[in-house]
């Protein structure tokens, strides 16, 4: 747990005015959250600062007073970046460890520091700092990731591959469309990124416990000098909300559940099998006793990241469910989840990136795999309904008559003769060998989104303005 200190059976310092003795070891244990809360401290730092120099320019303490704690807090930062603060479990979390480090610098105008406010409102204040640096992150992430997908659709804009439903040759389509499908979802998932920073750019402090607070202090101020657009509104909802969090998780969610479906992707594409990408050494490994393997091991292991972002989310929402207003202790169990869900995500994203932009691509074995399982059977039918004039659905009867003469041949559509197509339907002429090849049909498809070439450059276009 925490990289505790001393264990003195005192009371607490910060709040043990009215306790005689100091707590069981088990309630310091359970107690307390400066072994994954001291990850705020600069947070809680600059949070502090902004609030100590609003309320000097309140006159509700001295500007000596605050010349000395933000010089004070400023050393604790500093030390803490160097490596050279003890933390202490006793004061169970990062709040209280900054402010009895204060009171040693400086002596008793440490004590003012905590003049309106709480460890409520400095919590949700140092919190949300934090997930909004995150979402921020991760915003750029997913932009790098963009512009990866963006590189190889351009260069990939004509490779023909099958395009799948139920995992089967479907019809065929674009590597680079392929690719771009990927810049939507990852497009979506940065635009909820930008929706959430807009969400939580309200500021916390001056909430105080949970009714604010009869010193005159000046909420925008602080809000102002630490970045937000402006202060919340309710102080109950202020102390008792985590939806920032919770959103953080869900767009996590949503984004690793992405991130899964490529990682899956590229795992079923470096098969043998498939063949159609391999992997740089530099993403994959070997294995101990068969000399030749190389396995996605990092795209394996994205798959399975998205399980414990899942589980972050899955356990904030249960944590928050039944609490009634306004804050419970139940709230501090919000921290692991977030900053064990970010790491994942940004590990996640960082690897797909990283094997996006280095992963080798077979365009041989991909057009020929395009070409297998009758992809362009749609194809022929749609010819029929244009040239020949037939309904779809007779067309498509006629379409699965050639298709399982193709397969008792053994043979692709392309390689009947033409008297065997005349036989299934007469209207059929040599014209239609110019559809049944792969490249024509990608072509065909100009709708708009669709996968033509053509398409697909103005789709690259369209996202490059955007990235
Ligand atoms: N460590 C606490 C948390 O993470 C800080 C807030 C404590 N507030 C309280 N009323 N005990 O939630």
């Amino acid at each position: 747990m925490a990289d505790d200190t001393t264990d003195t059976k005192s009371s607490n310092q910060m709040w043990g005015g009215r306790f005689a003795s100091g707590p069981d070891a088990i309630m310091e244990e359970i107690n307390a959250s400066i072994g994954f809360d001291k990850k705020l401290f600069a947070q809680d730092i600059r949070g502090s600062i902004a609030h100590a120099t609003m309320l000097a320019h309140q006159g509700i303490i001295t500007t000596d007073d605050k010349d000395k704690i933000v010089h004070g807090l400023n050393t604790i930062l500093s030390e803490i970046e160097s490596g050279n603060f003890e933390f202490s479990r006793q004061l169970e979390d990062i709040h209280m460890n900054v402010e009895a480090r204060l009171a040693t610098l400086i002596g008793p105008a440490a004590g003012r520091l905590h003049t309106a406010r709480s460890r409520n409102d400095q919590v949700a204040l140092d919190f949300r700092l934090w997930v909004k640096e995150e979402l921020q992150k991760t915003e750029r992430m997913l932009t790098g990731l963009i512009a990866a997908f963006l590189d190889r659709a351009e260069e990939h804009a004509e490779s023909v591959m099958p395009g799948f439903t139920h995992l089967q040759t479907a019809q065929p389509v674009t590597f680079g469309h392929h690719c771009m499908a990927y810049v939507e979802m990852f497009g979506r998932d940065r635009s909820r990124v930008r929706h959430a920073i807009e969400h939580l750019d309200e500021s916390p402090i001056g909430a105080a416990a949970l009714a604010g607070t009869g010193y005159p202090i000046d909420r925008h101020m602080t809000a102002k000098a630490l970045g937000f657009r402006e202060p919340t509104r309710n102080s109950i909802d202020t102390v008792s909300d985590r939806d920032f969090a919770i959103e953080f998780l869900s767009i996590a969610a949503i984004a690793g559940m992405h991130l899964s479906r490529l990682a899956e992707e590229i795992v079923i594409w470096s098969t043998p099998q498939f063949g159609f990408v391999r992997l740089s050494d530099a993403f994959s490994t070997g294995s101990s006793i068969m000399p030749q393997k190389k396995n996605p091991d990092a795209a394996e292991l994205v798959r399975a990241k998205t399980g414990r972002i899942n589980g972050s989310l899955v356990a904030l929402l249960t944590i928050m469910k039944g609490l009634p207003l306004a804050y419970s202790k139940d709230m501090q169990e919000d921290k692991e989840q977030v900053f064990d869900a970010a790491e994942s995500l940004e590990l996640a994203i960082a690897a797909m990136t990283g094997m996006v932009r280095d992963m080798t691509v077979n365009t041989a074995r991909m057009k020929a795999a395009a070409g297998s399982g009758y992809s362009t059977a749609t194809d022929l039918a749609d010819w029929l309904v244009r040239e020949a004039g037939l309904p779809f659905r007779d067309a498509h009867h006629v379409t699965g008559r050639a298709v399982a003469l193709a397969e008792s041949n053994g043979c692709d559509l392309a390689e009947l003769p033409l008297s065997d197509l005349q036989a299934i339907h007469a209207a059929i002429t040599d014209k239609v060998y110019d559809v049944l090849t792969v490249e024509a049909s990608v072509a065909s498809r100009k709708s708009f989104g669709g996968t033509a070439p053509s398409e697909v450059r103005k789709q690259i276009a369209f996202w490059r303005a955007r990235n």
